[in-house]
């Protein structure tokens, strides 16, 4: 049984065997406990003598077992440390980077171009009143001109807003020209969408008020913004067109030769000069609310124009849904820089 018992320790492989080997013959059932057991029943003579060989092997048993335990303990010990080594020379797990949307930075860099030219960015709100979004605007509920915008109406009155311009009125409201501001932000009509409509989109709004502002310097306004988004040869054109709150309006186009050298005339927005009827609504607001009438006899211009329309011809990005799809394959290839 020595020889057994000795022959099981040392080769218990792991701390479990090495416990189930204990177990088996020093437990309380053990083998050699029941063989202590069974002292009672010898002679008192080979009682004394075998139950001193009996304990010299417990102890024998235990001192084998306490040695292979260490070893076992050390090994698991060794084997813990070896797994859970960190090697602080590997090279770091490179995870993927999001940057500013192509749009934002589009909107980014029209903000900086105005801004060297006097601008202040101020923002309006997308849940808009009918009011401001037409009424003040010179488009009264039976105006035919209301088609010209699909609406997204929340309430009778409520609307999200189909253009940036309320936000000339609210602006006019609560300051005193001169001033000029553009109004970036989202915009949403209600229609089909297709390559280029969205009913989702963004907007510039640019409102300048004064004393004797003339369509020249909405002209130069936007050639300056076309030099400072397509380059110096970028050229601007103008073309009639109807807005109710302008007079008179006009469309603009920017030509632009690309770097695949391929040029065309691109419409980018609507401007004008502030109709009368405009200004008349805001004073007689700000009557209504006990301010000064400041704004009969002023003048001013008004643009409006989408920033997706400059990416697409800027970068030459064929459908305006790319935009909003989110497919990360098209966004990362506009990805711009954080920070
Ligand atoms: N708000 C007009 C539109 O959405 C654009 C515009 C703005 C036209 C300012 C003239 C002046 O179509």
């Amino acid at each position: 049984m020595q020889e057994q018992a000795l022959h099981e320790i040392q080769n218990a492989s792991t701390l479990e065997a090495l416990q189930a080997v204990k177990t088996h013959y020093l437990g309380k059932n053990g083998a050699l406990t029941s063989q202590l057991k069974t002292l009672g029943q010898l002679p008192p003579d080979e009682r004394k003598a075998k139950g001193a060989e009996i304990n010299v092997l417990k102890t024998q048993l235990e001192e084998a077992v306490t040695v292979r335990q260490k070893v076992l303990e050390e090994a698991a010990l060794e084997q813990k440390l070896r797994s859970e080594a960190l090697d602080v020379t590997l090279p770091g797990v490179d995870f993927p980077v999001g940057g500013p949307h192509i749009i934002s930075r589009i909107l980014s860099d029209m903000e900086d171009i105005f801004a060297r030219m006097g601008y202040r960015t101020v923002h309006g709100q997308e849940v808009e009143e009918d009011f401001y979004n037409f009424d003040a605007l010179n488009i009264p509920g039976w105006h035919p001109a209301r088609d010209m915008w699909d609406t997204f109406w929340l309430t009778d009155n409520r609307l999200l807003r189909t253009h940036t311009s309320p936000m000339q009125i609210r602006y006019m409201l609560e300051h005193t020209p001169p001033f000029k501001i553009i109004v970036p932000g989202k915009v949403y009509r209600f229609e089909a969408t297709d390559a280029t409509h969205e009913s989702m989109f963004h907007q510039v709004e640019g409102l300048v008020v004064g004393d004797n502002i003339s369509m020249a310097d909405l002209k130069g306004t936007i050639a300056e913004l076309a030099r400072g988004t397509f380059g110096p040869r970028a050229k601007v054109r103008f073309q009639p067109s109807y807005y109710p709150f302008t007079e008179p309006g006009a469309d603009f186009a920017v030509w632009w030769e690309n770097p695949r050298g391929e040029s065309k005339w691109l419409e980018l927005g609507g401007s004008g000069m502030v109709h009368p009827n405009v200004f008349r609504a805001v004073d007689d607001l700000r009557e209504a609310r006990g301010l000064e009438r400041i704004y009969e006899g002023k003048t001013g211009f008004a643009f409006g124009m989408g920033p997706e329309r400059i990416a697409m011809l800027k970068y030459g990005i064929p459908d305006i849904r790319y935009f909003y799809q989110n497919d990360l394959k098209v966004l990362e290839q506009f990805k711009g820089e954080l920070g």
